[in-house]
Formats: C-alpha cells, structure tokens, sequence
C-alpha cells in the first residue's frame, strides 16, 4: 500500500522509519517531511494544513492510507475534509475527526469530558472575561502553586504554573485580555498534581485499542529539570514507576473510560490518544489529553515496538484492531534531543551540520534540519534527535551521549542527564 504521512520533525521522521520497516508498504510519500525523511521515502512540499493540495497529492500518487503526525491538521479537521469529499471518502486517516481532535484542541473540553466519564484528573474552573470574579475567588480558596491554562493550542506555552496570588491574578486578566489571543479567552484554573509524570499512548480504531510502550519526556531546558519549558530533550522507554499494577490502574480507570466516553458520546476517534500521566501516591491521574504522538516520546516508542506498524495502522482504518498483534521489545530505547543554543528563546538558524555519517549503532531521527546548498543545516529549535537501544537505560543513554559528540553544529547544546530521576 502507499502511504502519505503528515509532518515534518522528528515524530515523523521515526514513524517513517518504523514504516518502511513493514513489507506491506509500497511507497511511502511524506508531507512536507525532513531530509531525514527524504532517505526513507519521498517528501512532497506541502503544508500539513494544506487540504486542497494534499487531495491533489493524494490522488495523484494513489494514496490508500494517510498518517497524521501533528495536531494541528487534526484540530482543523482533515479528517472532516477526507470525510465530506467524493474522491477521498474511502481513504482512511488515521487521527481523529475535528470533534475527537478537541481532546487536546480545548482544556475545557477534555476536562469536561474526563469529569463525565469518572477519570481522575485535577479539580478544575473554566472561566472568560465574563465570569473572572468567580474565578479569582476560586483562586483565593486553592493553595499554591497555582496552575494556568490557556484553553486553545498555544505551541506549548499556553500553561503557568506560579506561586504567588496576586501574580496569578495579573496572569489570570492578561491571558483572558488575549496574552495568547483567542487561545485563551477561556483560561481553565486547575488544582496543582504534585507526582512524577509520564506519557502513555494508545492506538485506536474507535471501539479497540493497544497500549503502545509508555515514555518519560524531559521538558524543561536545564538539567534537573531547570528552566524553560521545550518541546522536549529527550525520553526514555521503558519508564520504571510505571510498573504492571500502575499500567492496570491507568487502563481501567483512564483509558477504558476514554475510548468508551468517545463511543458512548457517538465520537469516532481512529488515531493515537497521547495520555499525559501524573502518579500522585501511587494513583494515575490524566494531566492531558493530546490527539496524536509525542515528541519526542515517539522517538523512542516506535523502536520498542517489535512488530508490524503498518498492520497496526490497517487494523485502525478496517476496524479490526482486536485481530492484530502487538510485540514490544524489551531492550530500554532512549532518545537525545540535539538542540541550538538559545532554544527555547531566540536562536539561529542555517548553522552546517557535521558528523552525522560518523554516528554508529545509534539511530538519528531529524527533527529541524534542511538542505541548503548540498549541506544538512539547523532550520530549528530542537535539531536532531539520537535514539538508542540498550540492554538497561544507561547502556542506551551512553550510546547516545557517545553518537551526540560526533555530531556537530555552532552552538549546540544537548542535556546530559536524561532519565536522571528514575
Ligand atoms: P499540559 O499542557 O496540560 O500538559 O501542561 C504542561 C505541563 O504543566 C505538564 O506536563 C505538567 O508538568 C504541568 N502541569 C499541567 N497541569 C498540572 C497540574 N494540574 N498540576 C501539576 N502540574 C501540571
Ligand atoms: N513531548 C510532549 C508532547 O509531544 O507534547
């Protein structure tokens, strides 16, 4: 079969490289993707978000299943759009429709939702311009840190946390006066989850699931968790704390009730759910929801799982996910985020990088990288990504840390401590 998949970083990068693993694939066909992509498959310069031309694509190159990566396609609907067109209503996509999409694309709506279905997650107030007094007296009951979110996507950075009241007031006006535009015309106040947290992916067919590996991403920039918040710097898979009896509690009273909200609510949703956990006292409890892969945890999830990718993602758009396998691999898989220095504030662009024909045992996955004059060049914050196998996490994170020395671009900065904390 040919497949088209959508994105363009590292997430992408390592979906394709787990694809072309698979005899069922004929071609596969990435938009607009990486130049680490381009040694997979061929990369079509098209905007992820661009559904007229991707039709064109699709059709042209005889696409029999597309793969969304990003949220951002899914939060606008494509799934609506292959929906609602003759010529494309028979070709499946994996990623929720617009509606199932809001599991990440509104606060309000996911707590909403997990408050119907019973599933443990943080006392929470929805509150706009018009219902602010309520908020701040709500404020004024809860204790410190206080935690804000901004309801609508805002590239990770729609969420405080703070200790101080009247600095969470302020913060609490500015967000709801537009600190991120309409993203946050509604701010959801939530009680403060303090635990150890990790990412737990399911995929879906709409009534079945499997539970792919789980992973701990470190977000912060600094070591020891310091500093400013990223896209993430690296993962680990396996995560130790979330051992068989934590796995069992999230499955019946997180994920089970999840999948059956979304059916009991009539929603289709066939595509990943990305669980973001909190283990608060040894209990499992939903920080959020995300409609698709993480990244970087799928830098190190699709090396733990052992059998076909594409004969999982055919069982989510034929409905039969119950008749497939899933093996995962034992060995601990962990990934290294090469970044440029600045990130996640200002930083440059265009810096040559070399060294990456001298990486051995190692897996590079590009996440912000492009071709420019014959060289591969930092073209974003988070550069490239080094996953490795080990028979233990240390064995893994010192093959990466060793692949990470031979790359090499100005002003790199990497963070050498990840999975410190298990
Ligand atoms: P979110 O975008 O909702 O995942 O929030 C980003 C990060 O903020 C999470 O990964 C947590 O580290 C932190 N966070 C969010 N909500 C809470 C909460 N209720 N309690 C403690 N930490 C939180
Ligand atoms: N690594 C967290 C995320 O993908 O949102």
């Amino acid at each position: 079969m040919n497949i088209l998949l959508l994105g363009s970083g590292g997430r992408e990068h390592a979906m394709a490289w787990k694809i072309v693993q698979s005899p069922k694939l004929s071609q596969l066909f990435i938009a607009p993707g990486n130049p680490g992509t381009a040694s997979l498959g061929t990369n079509l310069p098209i905007a992820a978000d661009n559904f007229p031309a991707l039709k064109n694509a699709v059709l042209e190159n005889k696409i029999d299943l597309v793969v969304v990566g990003p949220e951002d396609p899914l939060v606008k609907g494509i799934v609506n759009f292959f929906a609602d067109d003759d010529e494309l209503k028979n070709i499946p996509v994996v990623g929720p429709n617009k509606v199932g999409a809001q599991l990440e694309g509104s606060k309000d709506f996911s707590k909403q939702f997990m408050f119907r279905h019973n599933i443990p997650t943080a006392g929470y107030l929805s509150v706009t311009k018009e219902d602010i007094a309520e908020g701040i007296e709500f404020l004024k009951k809860m204790q410190p840190p206080y935690v804000l979110k901004a309801d609508g996507l805002a590239a990770g950075k729609g969420v405080l946390i703070l200790n101080d009241l009247d600095e969470t007031i302020s913060e609490l006006k500015a967000m709801l006066a537009g600190k991120f535009g309409t993203a946050s015309k509604t701010v959801v106040i939530e009680e403060f989850l303090s635990g150890i947290e990790c990412s737990v992916f399911v995929i879906t067919d709409g009534k079945n699931y499997k539970i792919l590996p789980e992973a701990k991403d470190y977000k912060r920039i600094g070591e020891r968790d310091k500093g400013l918040n990223t896209g993430g710097m690296g993962a680990v898979s396996p995560v130790p704390f979330a051992d068989a009896e934590f796995m069992r509690k999230v499955d019946e009273r997180i994920i089970k009730p999840t999948i059956d909200g979304l059916n009991s609510e009539g929603i289709v949703y066939k595509g990943f759910i990305f669980f973001g956990l909190i283990k608060v006292n040894n209990e499992p409890f939903t920080i959020e929801y995300n409609a698709r892969m993480g990244d970087p945890e799928t830098e190190v999830v699709m090396l733990r799982i052992k059998s076909d990718f594409v004969d999982l993602l055919e069982g989510v758009a034929s409905g039969n996910l119950n008749e497939k396998m899933i093996q995962i691999d034992d060995r601990s898989a962990v990934t290294v985020m090469l970044v440029s220095g600045g990130y996640p504030e200002e930083f440059e662009k265009g810096k040559i990088i070399s060294g990456l024909e001298s990486v051995d045992g190692s897996i590079v996955f590009h996440a912000g990288t492009a071709l420019k004059d014959g060289n591969i060049v930092t073209n974003g914050g988070r550069v490239i990504a080094v996953s490795s196998y080990g028979s233990t996490k240390a064995e893994a994170l010192a093959l990466s840390f060793k692949n990470a020395k031979k790359i090499r671009f100005d002003k790199k900065y990497l963070r050498s401590d990840i999975g410190f904390d298990l």
